[in-house]
């Protein structure tokens, strides 16, 4: 979803086309939602029973007529009584100590999912932290595979707008919002265009500011919200960041914060929810 006034989306950060949210994958309305199945693809516990519960018979039924999937691989169902239309079941490694293939196996599982969306025409798709729960996968160690796997693709490709990372509890969202915010500016977008980078100066505060303004009115758009302090939020942002890295990520965070709230219409960001992620951006980037 852009506006005639939207930078085309190649040419946006690559952390406004991705969110973190705690939360419950069942209820994520997206094109598609990411199942972490088993091989069998009839169900379980975890992600996987949620989802046939929430589905419905229907998805079982389908499901019965894939042939089971491999791990690392991927297929799509319909989503049935789910929000979303699709579910993408993919099989994650067995974490058996690092040793046995387990980490390209869980990117394969990302990428995967990602082809199999771009081939449908699918834009939004929701993953939940595929692997750490029954499977045993290390969460930081998943949680940096799946980002990186994710920013690269995106940054080959415009076939999908916004990916949503679902987490389960706090420690996973902070996990994965942090590794957002440290990630994407690793990746250039597929125009070349890398996000500017920073310099010692740090960007003039005015076009900082005015970019700012611009990722406010996209997280706008995507969420059907108002800033109602955009202004003051663009100037303090800028005021406070410096350099296009640190607003970059500020802007990731506040994407995320606004995914989990919820609302729609008018909203203010409260002064001590943007000075957390303020902070939190300062510590990732007091080493550059
Ligand atoms: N929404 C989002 N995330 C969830 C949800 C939910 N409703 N339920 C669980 N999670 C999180 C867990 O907290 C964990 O971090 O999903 C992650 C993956 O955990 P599992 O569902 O156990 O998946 P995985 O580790 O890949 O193991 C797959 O478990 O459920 C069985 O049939 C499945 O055999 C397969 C195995």
């Amino acid at each position: 979803m852009s506006r005639g006034s939207d930078p085309p989306l190649m040419q946006r950060p690559l952390s406004e086309r991705v969110t973190v949210v705690e939360g419950d994958i069942t209820e994520q309305h997206v094109d598609a939602i990411v199942n972490a199945a088993n091989e069998s693809l009839l169900g379980g516990g975890g992600v996987d029973g949620a989802i046939h519960r929430a589905a419905g018979p229907g998805l079982l039924a389908e499901c019965r007529r894939l042939g089971g999937c491999q791990p690392g691989d991927a297929k799509i169902t319909a989503g049935y009584n789910l929000p979303a239309r699709f579910v993408i079941h993919t099989v994650g490694p067995v974490w058996q100590g690092g040793t046995h293939g387990e980490d390209d196996l869980l990117a394969s599982c990302y990428t995967r999912s990602l082809e199999l969306a771009e081939a449908r025409g699918i834009r939004t798709i929701a993953f939940p932290a595929i692997s750490t729960g029954a499977f045993g996968f290390p969460l930081p160690r998943a949680t940096v595979i799946a980002v990186r796997t994710v920013l690269s693709f995106l940054s080959r490709s415009d076939s999908i707008s916004q990916v949503i990372f679902v987490c389960h509890g706090k420690r996973a969202f902070d996990l994965y919002l942090d590794a957002v915010c440290e990630l994407a500016g690793e990746y250039a977008t597929p125009t070349g265009l890398h996000p500017p980078a920073p310099t010692t100066q740090g960007t003039g505060r005015g076009v900082l500011q005015e970019q700012v303004r611009a990722q406010l009115g996209t997280i706008e758009e995507v969420w059907g919200v108002r800033f109602v302090d955009k202004e003051r939020l663009a100037r303090t942002i800028g005021e406070r960041c410096g350099d296009r890295w640190g607003a970059d990520s500020v802007t990731a965070g506040l994407n995320s914060w606004v995914a989990v709230l919820g609302k729609k219409g008018d909203i203010e960001v409260p002064p001590g929810v943007l000075d957390r992620i303020l902070d939190g951006t300062r510590q990732r980037f007091s080493h550059r």
